[in-house]
């Protein structure tokens, strides 16, 4: 029977070792797995000839200074640890390929490498033994980021009543692009803040310390996502580049010379951005997820803990009657550099924003029929 190499393979060092990966066969939920079989090179050149369906008898003629009987031994290890793959075992990655195709290979990795982890309950048996773990490797990460040399400016906390009805509110909130250009106040913007990223109650958390509650759920109160805000147009604040301090309710100024034309290149020219009354870039720390949960998981946590943080973000500002939007789409790594954060120890992750929406605010989609007939 013919045989390929596995689609869903990837290569790395590992402990000095080479591996090669197959990140697509399922593992265990129950203990941990990781589908790598150590390669050397003899093995990689073998494989590399199985790069279309072959019948390995070819390949035994095409090594004529090789015993045959070592190298149908050798093909039979391979297909015996899942790097060669028959018709039927392949079907999963052709599929894989076919549903997929419009992404590349970083993308798959990324899902499936992390797939299938082992729950690590909460119970005190499981908690006490993964704390131990952690408070051998240091004390816990700060809870609040701050910049304490930084020029700051206090905002109010004489936050915007939020008395509109939750069904309005959530039928309301849509994406705006378009701004009329009036500032966005300074209550309206501190009480955005506050209720998004502002701690509201703190908790106990033993071997972790004290940890904060947000109004947005957050993987194991970690709350590793923090907020720098691109004022462009607020009412008594300055234009520029500030990092919100949640413990304190303030801007920490980060950059003075931050403008729209910043968020221009950044954004890609999304005029939303350009326009609003400020935009807010969500990064990871990733310490402070990375210190309790040790499993490459843990990444898929920190990114569903940006949604709801946006989410959060998108509701607070309808209630208070600006618009809101969001984007993926910007230049990380020069996002990185303009919030002066490494990309590694902490990353751009969200580009979310508001503004005084000049379109229709009572949710019903702009430029939009409501419904099409159907084709
Ligand atoms: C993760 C994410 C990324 C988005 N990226 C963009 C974007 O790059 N540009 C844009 O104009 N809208 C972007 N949007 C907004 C969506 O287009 C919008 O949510 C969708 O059209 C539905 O409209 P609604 O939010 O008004 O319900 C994004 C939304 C999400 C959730």
């Amino acid at each position: 029977m013919k045989l390929r190499r596995t689609r869903s393979l990837i290569g790395y060092w590992h402990e000095g070792e080479f591996v090669l990966e197959d990140y697509l066969t399922t593992k265990s939920s129950d203990v941990e797995e990781d589908n790598a079989v150590v390669i050397d090179e003899t093995a990689l050149l073998l494989l590399h000839r199985f790069d279309d369906w072959t019948d390995p008898e070819s390949v035994l003629d095409a090594l004529p200074d090789y015993d045959p009987e070592s190298v149908r031994e050798a093909i039979g290890a391979l297909a015996e640890a899942g790097l060669l793959h028959t018709p039927e075992q392949a079907q999963r990655e052709d599929h894989l390929a076919e549903e997929w195709a419009n992404w590349n290979e970083e993308a798959r990795f990324f899902h499936f490498g992390t797939k299938d982890a082992v729950y690590i309950g909460d119970d005190d048996e499981h908690r006490t033994a993964a704390a131990a773990v952690a408070l051998e490797s240091g004390p816990p990460p700060a809870v609040f980021k701050s910049y304490p040399d930084a020029p700051r400016v206090r905002l109010p906390r004489a936050f915007l009543p939020l008395r509109r009805d939750f069904d309005d509110v959530l039928l309301a909130r849509r994406t705006h692009r378009e701004f009329t250009g009036d500032p966005v106040t300074l209550r309206e913007l501190a009480t955005v803040l506050h209720y998004t990223f502002g701690p509201m109650y703190f908790v106990d958390a033993r071997e972790y310390g004290t940890l904060m509650m947000r109004t947005s759920p957050g993987g194991g109160a970690r709350h590793e996502i923090e907020a720098y805000v691109g004022v462009l147009n607020v009412e008594g604040v300055a234009p520029g580049l500030y990092h919100y301090n949640v413990e304190q309710h303030a801007l920490e100024l980060v950059d003075p010379d931050f403008t729209a034309q910043d968020v221009d290149r950044l954004g890609f020219g999304q005029q939303m951005a350009v326009t609003a009354g400020f935009v807010t870039f969500l990064t990871a720390l990733v310490s402070r997820a990375a210190y309790k949960y040790r499993h490459p998981r843990t990444l898929r946590m920190i990114l569903l803990d940006a949604g709801h943080l946006a989410q959060t973000f998108a509701l607070v500002s309808t209630a208070t009657g600006l618009g809101p939007f969001q984007t993926a789409a910007f230049r990380d790594s020069e996002v990185e550099a303009a919030l002066g954060i490494d990309g590694i120890s902490e990353t751009a992750l969200y580009l979310i924003g508001a503004g005084h929406p000049s379109g229709p605010v009572d949710g019903h989609p702009i430029d939009m029929s409501v419904a099409a007939a159907p084709r």
